[in-house]
């Protein structure tokens, strides 16, 4: 399954809004185009968000003059940086095709950050299948039941996911036996997208809502969490979708391991802990509607943190593609990270 289809001219996202009941592709053409998707969460999931900007640096550039893409351009990545202020992918793949600028010879300026956005696409895929493979060992010693939260998929990446790729790891091994998959209010990526990507796959799963995940440990049907990551601090402190904390505190409270999954570019080694990491406030109306139409009362005043921040000592172990990192995360992330 595949959400992102790029050319040099355009940038073609499957409209996530839609999802499951409309299949609608929506054309990128400008820069301006790519950071309404992103902010209106037609594409969203921290590394499918980085790449998305990338592809939307590289059009404008192709739009143009070359001797303006070398002025205009730091201005506009600048911007596209603000689109959503959580997930350290987007700011990551931003930098990282904006130095394909700079090392661009004169005039070669539009294919230098397409290529460079190409290759973060790429990198993307390879880096999610080898996720999937560590981790699908490393989980599957738990159990095979595991609940999952939010969407980390195929739809969130550029292909194949992180915390759900190991679970189609796991399911192409034999050793995947259910997944739980909160729905996760408000915007619902679990119910909506992670079901439908498992669907697609045959893989068995249901759909709980937020507040049953506790009962469901309770009740012993879950041998353990894994979820994505939007940041991860230096010392392991990890943003993710509003809900994952109060996860976290209940698979401690039941003596469940609690897996983060993510590529070590959502490693961000210059946030020293999760009191730093911006936490994006969405607007109130997308607790109070649904799909357009009001479910509170008129007037209702509501809160929308988009992310929460789960302390590193709540976490069991990170999953990258360059290995898994346990406690003390001051070591071991920077470990990892160290031939960035
Ligand atoms: O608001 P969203 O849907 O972009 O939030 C997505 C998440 O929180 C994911 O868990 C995270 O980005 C990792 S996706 C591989």
């Amino acid at each position: 399954m595949r959400a992102i289809r790029y050319q040099p001219d355009r940038l073609e996202l499957l409209d996530q809004t839609r999802l499951p009941h409309e299949t609608v592709w929506l054309t990128c053409r400008t820069a301006e185009d790519v950071y309404h998707a992103i902010r209106s969460m037609q594409v969203r999931g921290a590394p499918a968000i980085g790449a998305a900007a990338a592809f939307g640096l590289a059009l404008e550039a192709r739009r143009l003059e070359p001797t303006d893409a070398r002025s205009r351009l730091p201005e506009v990545a600048a911007w596209m940086k603000t689109a959503r202020p959580t997930a350290v992918n987007l700011m990551q793949a931003v930098d990282e095709v904006m130095a394909a600028l700079e090392e661009a010879p004169p005039g070669w300026e539009a294919d230098a950050l397409y290529q460079r956005a190409v290759a973060i696409a790429e990198r993307d895929i390879e880096t999610n299948r080898r996720i999937g493979e560590i981790g699908a060992q490393w989980i599957a010693k738990h159990g095979g039941r595991v609940l999952t939260h939010c969407n980390t998929g195929s739809l969130a990446t550029v292909e194949y996911g992180t915390a759900l790729g190991i679970l189609r790891a796991m399911h192409e091994a034999g050793t995947l036996e259910h997944v739980y998959v909160d729905e996760t209010r408000p915007y619902l990526q679990g119910a909506r997208l992670t079901a439908y990507e498992l669907q697609e796959e045959g893989m068995p799963f249901d759909i709980i809502t937020d507040s049953t995940a506790g009962f469901a440990m309770k009740l012993g049907w879950i041998d353990a969490v894994i979820v994505g990551a939007d940041r991860i601090a230096r010392n392991g402190d990890t943003a993710n979708k509003i809900g994952t904390y109060s996860l976290a505190v209940l698979a401690s409270h039941h003596g469940i391991p609690f897996y983060v999954a993510a590529p070590t570019t959502t490693i961000d080694l210059s946030t020293p802990s999760g009191d730093d990491i911006p936490i994006e406030e969405r607007s109130a109306t997308e607790v109070t509607h649904w799909m357009g139409r009001p479910i509170a009362p008129e007037g209702a005043s509501a809160r929308h943190l988009a992310f929460d921040v789960t302390p590193h000592h709540l976490i069991t172990a990170i999953v990258t593609e360059r290995g898994v990192a346990v406690p003390p995360f001051e070591v071991s992330l920077i470990r990892l990270c160290g031939t960035r």
